[in-house]
């Protein structure tokens, strides 16, 4: 078993914290806001250098890519305190330049390993983990990652962020797209009910399906919010490229007023914001 810390203890940062204290792992934790950080009722560090100080592996799962300069950067963060054989996990959806960034001022050994998953998967160790690093540090630490699901080792430094975004595009255009698909349905004249039954025989069935019950009541309870969502659309246009269609989805996205909300809550908004045009 290792000594780990969990840098950040937000929505998924707490469930992995959890995860590996149930494993058997030794952990440390540290949390900007420290009341979150106890109930977990194990040690909590004075700083992020000090959880990295006290560890073999040190997790960090942020917000952004300023939280992650934040934790990691300057005499209280985590390349302060991590020694060269200790190796730092960052698990954020930051994109590739903060990896970077990262890399450049990290002495310890690291891994990008973002998540796909929500907090359901989180809790269950279901997440699908893509891992950028150099390949003997990943079979290295693949086993730890096994506990929180199933890693797939991508590539050089960077490109498990990389992954992440790909897989994010897909996110967010599809929500995009089924709402677009369903605000067209109710403009000429098809119901709620006729929609699904043509949306389930197409290419987005299965997203269809699973959106349907939180439109039908009109619940979004919240597992991945708008405000990381829009982070996202935002880290993927940063790439510079004429993506047209994620451009539209962003559009969507910032026009989604409750940030806290689950980002499956922009269908309301496609709703209500498509029919303004006519
Ligand atoms: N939620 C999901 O379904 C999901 C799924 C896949 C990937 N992700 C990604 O995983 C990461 C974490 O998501 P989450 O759902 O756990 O988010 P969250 O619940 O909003 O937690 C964010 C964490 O970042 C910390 N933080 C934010 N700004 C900071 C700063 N300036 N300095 C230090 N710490 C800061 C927060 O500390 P405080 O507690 O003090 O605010 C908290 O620990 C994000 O990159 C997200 O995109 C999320």
């Amino acid at each position: 078993m290792a000594k780990v810390a969990v840098v950040g203890l937000g929505g998924m940062g707490s469930r992995i914290a959890r995860r590996l204290i149930d494993a058997g792992h030794e952990l440390t934790v540290w949390n900007r806001t420290r009341e979150k950080a106890e109930p977990l009722g194990v040690p909590i560090a004075a700083s992020p250098a000090d959880a990295a100080a006290r560890s073999e592996v040190v997790i960090t799962m942020v917000a952004d890519p300023h939280a992650l300069e934040a934790v990691t950067e300057g005499s209280d963060g985590v390349a302060a305190g991590a020694a060269p054989e200790t190796t730092v996990i960052d698990m954020s959806t930051v994109g590739p330049e903060a990896v970077k960034r990262l890399a450049a001022v990290l002495k310890a050994g690291l891994l990008d390993a973002p998540v796909l998953g929500s907090l359901s998967e989180a809790e269950t160790g279901t997440l699908h983990i893509f891992v950028g690093g150099e390949r003997e540090l990943y079979e290295r630490r693949r086993e730890l990652l096994s506990v929180l699901g199933t890693p797939l080792h991508v590539g050089p430094t960077g490109s498990g962020a990389s992954a992440k975004l790909v897989a994010n595009t897909t996110l967010v255009d599809v929500i995009a797209v089924l709402g677009e698909a369903l605000a067209l349905a109710e403009a000429i004249g098809l119901s709620r009910e006729a929609a699904f039954d043509v949306l389930a025989t197409t290419a987005i069935g299965d997203q269809a399906e699973r959106r349907r019950p939180a439109l039908e009541s009109g619940q979004f309870p919240p597992r991945f919010p708008l405000r990381l969502a829009r982070k996202d659309a935002d880290l993927i246009a940063e790439q510079g490229l004429d993506l047209r269609v994620t451009d539209a989805a962003r559009s969507w996205l910032q026009d989604a007023a409750d940030d806290d909300q689950d980002y499956s809550a922009v269908l309301l908004t496609i709703l209500k914001g498509a029919a303004t045009r006519r």
